[in-house]
């Protein structure tokens, strides 16, 4: 991908901490999730008293362009950190992991993992989930 597309993501990303509702754990992750014709969403996570229903911020990107009719994805970035200072890389949890894992392609889709535009790093979605159980398993 683009060195230009890769900072447009990792600037979004970062903007999203503005909006991350964390009153409890304090850590703010952001994330921008890329279509594969060239839309952009937002996400950040949502936290919640009752603490099962927080919402990480990449489900919460998933579930806005998902829930607006895409369907195909080609990458996702992520940055997070305690009271939104971005000090190394805020990885995916397990579950947003699956929910990539259902709308993504394993070797296509790339997860990019930033501090920083200098600071970055690009994997798949395979390399984060190995042997990941997805819609081709059932068909
Ligand atoms: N969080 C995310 O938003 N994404 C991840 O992949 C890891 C965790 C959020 C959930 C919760 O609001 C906070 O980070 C601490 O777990």
């Amino acid at each position: 991908m683009e060195k230009e597309l890769i900072e447009k993501l990792i600037d979004t990303a970062i903007a999203q901490l503005a909006y991350s509702y964390t009153p409890y754990s304090h850590f703010k992750v952001g994330a921008a999730l890329l279509t594969r014709d060239g839309k952009l969403y937002t996400g950040c996570n949502i936290e919640n008293a009752a603490y099962t229903p927080t919402n990480c911020a990449e489900r919460t990107a998933f579930f806005k362009a998902v829930s607006e009719g895409e369907r195909s994805f080609r990458a996702i970035c992520v940055v997070g950190g305690k009271d939104g200072v971005l000090t190394e890389y805020a990885a995916p949890c397990g579950v947003c992991r699956q929910v990539m894992m259902e709308f993504c392609h394993p070797d296509e889709f790339q997860i990019i993992l930033a501090v920083s535009r200098e600071k970055y790093d690009v994997f798949t979605l395979r390399e984060l989930l190995p042997l990941g159980f997805g819609p081709d398993n059932l068909a």
